[in-house]
């Protein structure tokens, strides 16, 4: 059995080394076992509810598929997309929002804290906070219940948000299931393994702190942003303590363990802080300047990357497009039409609900229509001089004998001893002429007893 595993990245900035070394390249390693179906995605529509700034929001949605994509995600293997790509997610957040309670996101850790911030400084308890800020849970509630991901790779501050969802599809499934189980329920998947990498000053890297290391900019920028790295003041000659020295937790994370080995023993025989900055450094580059040359080459095609994108996007809605329906289906959200249908019991049945219509035109000739059980018309005979004629032919057509169907250009015609007995309306496209097509060979097949 595959794992469907998923996860979305906010769109609101540029990846660095750290969401590289946290976040990217497990996820990639991941996408490559053997059972891993995996989805990632764009969360854009997150992003939205962060940041009013259009161009960063675009800017950050290029840079951060660029960065993916360079780091090596095999889009044959797992699907990519961006969740502004996929109506139906919001579609299925409404539908998700008609059932969450609303105390349970009254409970959610982000609002509440936006909420305690506000009664602390005096102000009213929602100023400033958003709907989308109160309702962010189910977005991603619907992010990950939409493709019944099992596991969501997620960072400790969105634990709750996966318990959310299981929540939130836990009641969809009790209220519209019937017995069957639309979500499976997921599971939050916190990696203790991977690396949480220091930043420049030591504290975790993170954009908030501006101690950051680029990822994919210039050799130089690496470069300056490495000699950037604070250490202490022991000279050169003198032995350092690698363990309390973050640039050698930098080096950890992108190394062998016999190049740490190495660089261990050298920091303890006096290793100059200067020299061990170049090592760091030319490791980084070493690791990063390929990858650093596709994404600059993916950036200047922004093009491409959106033909990519709406292939991964394309991907994912041949599930959510018809998942989507069967939900509303379940709530109600049904087709007059195949609400007849579904009064009918079986396909044949609902055949068997078609039907000849006999008329008389104002010239005083006989016509008549077949309409399918939906009421649809498929067939309108030509003229016939009395109602006599009209029926021997409508009777014809239904003896069970094979029929004579030319199809023409998005129309058919129905021909009986070398005439055109009777002729469909346009159809919009091809496909609907062909459904047509075998409605009517259906409607005028025998029917078993
Ligand atoms: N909220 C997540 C974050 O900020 C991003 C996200 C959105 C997400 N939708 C998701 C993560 C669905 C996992 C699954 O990190």
């Amino acid at each position: 059995m595959t794992t469907r595993i998923l996860t979305g990245i906010t769109t609101t900035g540029t990846p660095h080394l750290g969401n590289y070394a946290g976040a990217i390249r497990p996820a990639i390693v991941a996408s490559r076992a053997a059972d891993a179906d995996s989805f990632y995605f764009l969360a854009d529509y997150h992003a939205l509810i962060k940041c009013d700034e259009p161009l960063r929001i675009q800017r950050s949605r290029l840079e951060i598929a660029a960065t993916w994509l360079a780091s090596g995600l095999d889009t044959d293997r797992v699907t990519f997309y961006r969740q502004s790509d996929i109506p139906e997610i919001t579609e299925l957040t409404w539908l998700l929002t008609c059932v969450a309670a609303k105390g349970l996101l009254n409970r959610a850790h982000a609002y509440k804290a936006s909420v305690d911030k506000n009664v602390e400084q005096g102000e009213d308890p929602d100023a400033g906070i958003t709907m989308g800020l109160f309702s962010y849970p189910v977005l991603m509630a619907a992010d990950i219940l939409m493709f019944n991901a099992h596991q969501v790779p997620v960072g400790r501050d969105q634990i709750q948000h996966v318990e959310m969802a299981r929540d939130i599809g836990q009641r969809f499934n009790h209220l519209f299931g019937k017995g069957k189980e639309f979500f499976v329920m997921p599971q939050a998947l916190i990696e203790e393994s991977v690396a949480t990498l220091p930043g420049l000053d030591g504290r975790k890297m993170s954009k908030s702190y501006d101690n950051t290391i680029p990822l994919f900019g210039s050799a130089k920028q690496l470069k300056a942003a490495v000699s950037s790295i604070v250490t202490d003041s022991r000279a050169p000659g003198e032995a350092k303590d690698p363990d309390n020295s973050h640039l050698f937790t930098l080096y950890q994370a992108f190394s062998t363990a016999a190049q740490q080995a190495e660089f261990r023993a050298d920091l303890l025989g006096g290793l100059a802080w200067g020299e061990a900055k170049q090592r760091l450094f030319e490791l980084l580059d070493n690791e990063l300047g390929e990858a650093r040359e596709r994404y600059n080459a993916l950036i200047e095609r922004p093009a491409d990357l959106e033909d990519i994108l709406l292939a991964g996007a394309a991907k994912a809605r041949k599930i959510a497009t018809p998942f989507l329906g069967e939900l509303r289906e379940a709530v109600g959200l049904r087709s007059f039409r195949s609400d007849l249908q579904s009064t009918q019991n079986t396909k044949k049945k609902a055949a068997k609900g078609a039907r000849f219509v006999s008329f008389r035109e104002d010239d005083g000739s006989f016509r008549f229509r077949l309409l399918a059980a939906d009421g649809e018309q498929l067939l309108l005979s030509k003229n016939f001089a009395d109602g006599k004629t009209a029926g021997q032919v409508s009777k014809r057509l239904q003896d069970g004998s094979p029929l004579d169907v030319r199809v023409d250009g998005n129309a058919f015609a129905v021909w009986l001893d070398d005439e055109a007995v009777g002729a469909s309306p346009q159809f919009a496209d091809a496909a609907a002429c062909e459904q047509a097509v075998s409605q009517l060979r259906d409607a005028l097949a025998p029917q078993p007893e």
